[in-house]
């Protein structure tokens, strides 16, 4: 991976025609030609075929939606969406590729989660409201000490963004957790697309609006947390299930061995403490270490083990470490609902890639 610093500066995401004008998004004069977003590279290796620009695309949710006066009483069908069907779908063949020769899966997980995990539900407005909408791509996002770590991430996306002017961050990082989940062999996530991005450092989430590990009462900090997200005890306990991927690592967060049997070899940069014995594999592997918390080598946060401990947790964490099929599809539902949480879709009902 040859890293690119993060954006400094808010990168405009290419719209051939706006209805009207949105922050950060100046209104075209009538009397302008629709930018064109630029052409992918020839050269460009894993590009199957060239993309054209957003207004060719084929999906129909809800489109064409609008027509807009260009002048002289002639009007053009408005084809605009956030994110272009078409990328996003050649995006994620790149992310594949990706995963099988870094195996980031873990990080692009935790990437998608702490975009969205800001979600107040108390609040109305967008973006105040945070959520999945890309802020996490701007450096003072970046440097909450809940991030530590995850600039690795948007190094590792920054290419397929630049390839692919015409998705969004936002959904570009919850395609890449989505995807990344589904090739570690989790299930199949029912995502919808068209998440509209901020435009700038100063629409991020003040810091603090993620679970810490080790609070004074776990299980009450848990819900605090997520309640305001508008998750429930089952979607907690479920989405936590993530941790059967990934490692921690005590230069980021503090938490965890620098290396253990499991770790010392990779694959991906060696060290930390995982969850799980096998942590590149999505399974339900980590109810069943957490209950037996038998094996020193494999890491549990207090708010891991509150799963166990609390009652009304316990009863999702048992069911998950007898019956994978049912922790397959609570997961798949409750991380569907975290990927859209505080996002503006456009198209307003959002896409689906599936054919
Ligand atoms: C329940 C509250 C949660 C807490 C307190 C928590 C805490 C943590 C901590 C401390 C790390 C280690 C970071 C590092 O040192 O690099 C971590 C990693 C991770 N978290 Fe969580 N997390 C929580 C929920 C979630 C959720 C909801 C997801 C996804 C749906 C998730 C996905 C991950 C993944 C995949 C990693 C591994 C990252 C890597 O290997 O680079 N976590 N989490």
């Amino acid at each position: 991976v040859s890293p690119q610093p993060p954006p400094s500066a808010p990168p405009l995401h290419p719209a051939p025609c706006r209805p009207a004008a949105a922050p950060g998004h100046p209104a075209l004069p009538s009397s302008a030609p629709h930018p064109r977003p630029p052409r992918l590279s020839a050269s460009s290796a894993s590009a199957p075929r060239p993309l054209g620009p957003p207004r060719s695309v084929s999906i129909r949710f809800g489109w064409p939606r609008k027509a807009k006066s260009v002048g002289r009483g002639r009007s053009v069908r408005c084809m605009a969406a956030a994110s272009d069907a078409a990328q996003l779908k050649a995006a994620r063949e790149d992310i594949r590729e990706l995963l099988n020769t870094t195996h980031c899966h873990p990080i692009l997980v935790r990437l998608g989660w702490h975009d969205s995990g800001t979600y107040d539900k108390n609040i109305n407005d967008w973006p105040e409201r945070g959520g999945a909408n890309g802020s996490l791509r701007f450096d003072v996002e970046l440097k909450h000490g809940a991030n530590a770590g995850l600039v690795n991430a948007l190094k590792l996306m920054q290419p397929i963004k630049d390839k692919y002017p015409s998705i969004t961050y936002a959904d570009l990082f919850q395609l890449a957790s989505a995807t990344a989940i589904e090739e570690a062999g989790g299930p199949k996530i029912p995502m919808k697309y068209g998440r509209v991005d901020v435009t700038g450092p100063e629409q991020c989430p003040p810091e603090g609006k993620l679970p810490d590990a080790g609070p004074s009462a776990p299980a009450d900090h848990l819900r605090l947390v997520f309640y305001r997200m508008g998750l429930d005890d089952k979607e907690i306990v479920a989405l936590s299930g993530a941790h059967t991927l990934g490692r921690s690592r005590p230069e980021r967060s503090g938490w965890g061995k620098p290396e253990t049997k499991y770790t010392k070899n990779g694959p991906g940069a060696p060290g930390g403490q995982s969850w799980t014995a096998e942590w590149l594999k999505f399974d339900n592997s980590y109810f069943k270490e957490i209950k037996e918390k038998r094996d020193q080598d494999l890491l549990v946060l207090p708010t891991d083990a509150a799963l166990f401990e609390d009652p009304a947790f316990k009863v999702y964490a048992e069911k998950y470490a007898a019956d994978e099929e049912a922790f397959f599809k609570d997961y798949a539902e409750a991380h569907a609902k975290l990927s859209s949480l505080g996002a503006k879709f456009d198209p307003a009902e959002g896409f689906s890639l599936d054919d």
